[in-house]
């Protein structure tokens, strides 16, 4: 059989995981693994969400609309938007993956620019749809160099995966700004800034005055659903839109009705509103104890933080992937997330904090 190859890798995280549960069985000993990108502070409880869900109707059982239900496009819009967009310029998706994939696919952009430590789904992502892609080294480099970048893409992703490092939203604005009028396509991807703030946050109504950005979303990590995939797309470009919604037809034949229904539940009804906040409240509190704690033993490392703050989910230790197995800890090499001096990336890992404080605590106490 001929294929396809694109050069895309299969993810080496997943691998990662893999290795650790076997290394766990053979040895019958515990592991902490933080390593996955997942919150593990606590669940979100939908005990008081699923009674209010109808399965032996229509809304769950026949297709969706392709570009979403009505009903989650307008709470979206409400959320996110305060209501400022049309809910025609949301579009339902099958997480912030495939979200990605379809943004990609419908850009005609000359380059795309990802930050020197980077989420490895992007370039991935890029070379399965042959778009070419560079990095750049600071938020300072692309207000420099925003003339130069016309024509192109850039990828902001804040808090970042893998740093877990948040800047100033007016900076971030002001550097959005500057690409727009540059005519550099802005590609905001940004899933866990939501699971740090709510209704009031202003951040996605203030780029609805900039018609080349592009959101995209999702609701794996700000409500903890990464089982459902779901998430969504905004931008205020008709012509992006008319592509978008013929590829995600092809791609998607519409995104799963359940998990649309319970993310409407989740922004509209008093219950779902009372268990994402209770799901946002343990699990920030749970993060910012496991930071204070790396911070007051001397395990963050500061290098990443000049200018920017650590927030999570996730941060750098100054320990290496094996120094931290010799405690039971799983992670990932920061060298998996970058292509710049990999030799000195590999002295520090990315953890994700977002567990419960004493079950870290004790595993971390073997390092102090
Ligand atoms: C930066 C970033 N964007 C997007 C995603 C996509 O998440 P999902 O496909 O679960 O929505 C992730 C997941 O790890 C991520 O780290």
């Amino acid at each position: 059989m001929k294929i396809n190859e694109t050069g895309a890798k299969y993810s080496a995280i997943v691998g990662i995981g893999e290795k650790l549960r076997e290394m766990s069985k053979e040895s019958g000993k515990e592991y902490l693994y933080l390593n996955r990108g997942v919150n593990a502070v606590t669940n979100i409880n939908l005990s008081k969400i699923i009674p209010l869900i109808d399965f032996n109707s229509n809304d769950i059982q026949v297709y969706p609309p392709n570009n979403g239900r009505l009903g989650l496009r307008n709470a979206i819009n409400d959320f996110y938007f305060h209501s400022k967009t049309s809910s025609d310029n949301i579009f339902i998706t099958n997480g912030g993956m495939g979200g990605l994939d379809l943004i990609v696919k419908t850009l005609k952009v000359n380059k795309i620019h990802i930050s020197k430590y980077y989420w490895g789904a992007y370039t991935n992502i890029m070379k399965i749809n042959s778009t070419p892609f560079d990095s750049y080294n600071s938020f300072d480099y692309l207000d420099k160099h925003a003339e130069q970048l016309s024509g192109d893409a850039v990828i902001i992703c804040d808090p970042n995966n893998p740093v877990g490092d948040k800047h100033d939203d007016e900076e971030l604005l002001k550097l959005v700004r500057k690409l727009n009028d540059n005519n550099v396509v802005i590609i905001w991807d940004s899933p866990y800034r939501l699971l740090f703030e709510d209704k009031t946050d202003k951040m996605y109504e203030s780029l609805l005055e900039f018609n080349n950005v592009i959101i995209s979303e999702s609701f794996s990590k700000s409500i903890g659903l990464s089982g459902q995939r779901i998430g969504f797309i905004h931008t205020n470009d008709k012509e992006f839109n008319k592509e978008f919604n013929t590829n995600l037809l092809y791609s998607t034949n519409g995104i799963n009705a359940f998990a649309q229904i319970l993310v409407e539940k989740l922004l509209t009804t008093e219950e779902g509103i009372k268990a994402s906040d209770d799901f946002k409240r343990d699990t920030k509190d749970g993060i910012a104890k496991n930071i204070e704690y790396l911070e007051e033993n001397n395990l963050l490392a500061k290098e990443f933080y000049s200018d920017s703050k650590p927030i999570g989910i996730f941060v750098i230790v100054n320990k290496s992937f094996d120094q931290l197995l010799e405690a039971n800890i799983g992670s990932v090499a920061l060298s998996f997330f970058t292509q710049t001096n990999k030799e000195e990336a590999a002295k520090f890992a990315r953890i994700c904090v977002s567990v419960e404080h004493n079950k870290f605590k004790d595993f971390f106490s073997r390092l102090v």
